[in-house]
C-alpha cells in the first residue's frame, strides 16, 4: 500500500500548507493547522451509498429502523427508544466519570440480546476490563475484548466479526497511520472518526465512540466531533458523588429532552427510579439557608435542595462561592438582593451549592438560590414542605418559567405542600385547586420573602 501523503488545513479560513505552522498565513489565526490526509481530487468519491434519486417525501420507507434495545432502560430512553442501527454515537464526559462502565454494561445487555458485541480498548488491558465486567457481574461469552490502537486494523477486525455493537474506547486513544501526529491530536481524532462514521454506515453496525472531554469542556478540543456524528451524549455528575446524569445533545434519532438518572455504586451504575428522594434524602429539616427547588432535567422533573451558608467576612474582600451552580448568576442574585430587597450583603462571605454534585442551570433555581441566601443571612429556616421556582430579572422582579405544573406534580407525590411559584405562573395554572395544596403567585423577590419568612 502506497503511503498517503498528509498536508495542513488551517480551521479557520480553508487555506492549506505542505507543513505545520503556528500561524495561519492567510488569515493570521494561531494554532489553527490541522492535519489531514490529503487525497487526490480523482479519488474523491461524493458519498459511499448507492445512487439515489429524488423522491416525494411520503414515499420515503422509515419502517426499517428497527431499534435495538439494550435494557438499559435509561440508556435506551435518552437514545429515544433504543440504538438505530448503522448510527455513530459520541459519549463524553470527564475522565473517571463512569463512560466505560455504562458501555460495559451496554456491551453485557446486547450481547445477552443480540450476538457478538466488539469492545475495543485503547486503554485498559484485557484484564483490566475483565475485571471490571466481573464486578458488574455480568460475563457473556458474546463480549469480545480487543486491545488495539490502529484504527485500520479495528475496522478489518469488526468487518471480519460483524458484530451486533463495536465500541471504541476512547477515541484519543486511537490512530490512522497515514497521519504521522500523535494518538489524542485533533487531526488524529478527525481522521479516526471520519473513518468509523463510513464504517458504521458502509455495515449498518451501530458504533459507539468514547470521548474524554479536555480540559477546555471540549471533546478532544474545538467541538470536533459533535458535527461528524449522529448522537451526543455526555455522561456527567461529580465524581466525589454516586449520582451521574446521561444528557443528549444532539440526536438525528429523537429528542434532545430526555436524560438518563443513574448511581454508581459498588456493582456498577444502577438505574434510580425516585432520583428526587435519592437527592433530598439527607436534607436537614428546619435548618436556616436550606431551600428545595423544582428542576426539569429536560423533560424530567426533578427535586433539588440548594444550600446557602452567609457569615460576616474576616477579610478585606468577601468571598464567594457556588459549587453546581453559575458563579456570575450567584453574584448577580447577591447585588439584586442587596439593592431592591435592602438586605446588607457587601461584607459578607456567601457559599451556594446544589447538593448531590448536580449542576444547575435552568433560570427557575434563580428565586431558591435568593431565598436560601436570605434565609441564611437572617437566620431564618424555610417551612421543609415548601418548594421554590422561578427566575429573578435584574429589578427584583419574578420571571415565569415552563413546565409549572409537571414540577409541582412531582413535589406533591413527594408530600410538599406549598409552592411558591412566579405570579404569572399563577394566573393560567391549570391544576385541580381541592388537592390541598397551596399555591403563592409572587411578583418580586420581596413578596417571595414574605411568603417564606412568617
Ligand atoms: P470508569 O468507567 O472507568 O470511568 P471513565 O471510563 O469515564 O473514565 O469509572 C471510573 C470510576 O467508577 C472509578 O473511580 C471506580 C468507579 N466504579 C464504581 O464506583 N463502581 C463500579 O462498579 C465500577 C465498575 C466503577
Ligand atoms: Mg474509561
Amino acid at each position: 500500500m502506497s503511503k498517503l501523503k498528509t498536508k495542513f488545513v488551517c480551521q479557520q479560513c480553508g487555506s492549506e500548507s505542505g507543513k505545520w505552522l503556528g500561524r495561519c498565513p492567510e488569515c493570521g489565526e494561531w494554532n489553527s493547522m490541522v492535519e489531514e490526509v490529503a487525497v487526490k481530487k480523482s479519488e474523491v468519491r461524493m458519498s459511499s451509498t448507492p445512487v439515489s434519486k429524488p423522491r416525494p417525501i411520503n414515499m420515503v420507507d422509515t419502517s426499517a429502523l428497527p431499534r435495538l434495545l439494550t435494557g438499559v432502560n435509561e440508556f435506551d430512553r435518552v437514545l429515544g427508544g433504543g440504538i438505530v442501527p448503522g448510527t455513530l454515537f459520541l459519549i463524553g464526559g470527564d475522565p473517571g466519570i463512569g463512560k466505560s462502565t455504562l458501555l460495559l454494561q451496554v456491551a453485557a445487555g446486547i450481547a445477552d440480546r443480540y450476538g457478538s458485541v466488539l469492545y475495543i480498548s485503547g486503554e485498559e488491558s484485557a484484564a483490566q476490563i475483565k475485571l471490571r465486567a466481573e464486578r458488574l457481574g455480568k460475563i457473556s461469552n458474546n463480549l469480545l475484548i480487543f486491545t488495539e490502537n490502529n484504527l485500520d486494523t479495528i475496522v478489518l477486525e469488526a468487518l471480519h466479526h460483524k458484530p451486533a455493537l463495536v465500541i471504541i474506547d476512547s477515541i484519543q486513544t486511537m490512530y490512522s497511520p497515514e497521519i504521522p501526529s500523535a494518538p489524542g491530536s485533533v487531526g488524529q481524532v478527525r481522521e479516526s472518526t471520519g473513518k468509523l462514521m463510513r464504517f458504521a454506515k458502509e455495515s449498518g453496525i451501530p458504533t459507539a465512540i468514547i470521548g474524554h472531554v479536555t480540559k477546555d469542556g471540549n471533546i478532544a478540543g474545538p467541538r470536533l466531533l459533535e458535527h461528524m456524528v449522529d448522537v451526543v451524549l455526555y455522561f456527567e455528575g461529580e465524581r466525589s458523588y454516586a449520582f451521574r446524569v446521561l444528557r443528549a445533545i444532539k440526536n438525528r434519532f429523537g429528542s434532545t429532552n430526555e436524560s438518563g438518572i443513574f448511581s454508581m455504586e459498588e456493582r456498577g451504575l444502577i438505574e434510580v427510579a425516585n432520583p428526587s428522594g435519592f437527592l433530598l434524602a439527607e436534607r436537614p429539616q428546619g435548618a436556616p439557608g436550606s431551600v428545595v427547588l423544582a428542576y426539569m432535567e429536560g423533560v424530567r422533573p426533578l427535586l433539588i435542595e440548594i444550600q446557602a451558608l452567609v457569615s460576616t467576612t474576616c477579610f478585606g474582600m468577601p468571598r464567594r462561592m457556588a459549587a453546581g451552580f453559575d458563579y456570575n448568576r450567584l453574584i448577580l442574585l447577591m447585588a439584586v438582593l442587596e439593592k431592591r430587597v435592602g438586605l446588607m450583603l457587601a461584607n459578607q462571605d456567601a457559599y451556594v451549592n446544589a447538593v448531590g454534585g448536580f449542576k444547575i442551570v435552568e433560570p427557575a433555581a434563580d428565586l431558591p438560590v435568593a431565598l436560601a441566601i436570605a434565609s441564611s443571612f437572617r437566620g431564618m429556616a424555610v417551612d421543609p414542605y415548601t418548594v421554590v421556582m422561578g427566575e429573578v430579572g435584574l429589578t427584583g422582579e419574578v420571571r415565569m418559567i415552563t413546565r409549572v405544573e409537571a414540577r409541582i406534580s412531582e413535589a406533591a407525590a413527594l408530600g410538599f405542600k406549598r409552592f411558591v411559584i412566579p405570579a404569572g405562573n399563577y394566573s393560567g395554572l391549570k391544576l385541580p385547586r381541592t388537592t390541598g395544596l397551596e399555591l403563592i403567585g409572587v411578583a418580586s423577590v420581596s413578596e417571595a420573602m414574605e411568603a417564606v419568612f412568617v
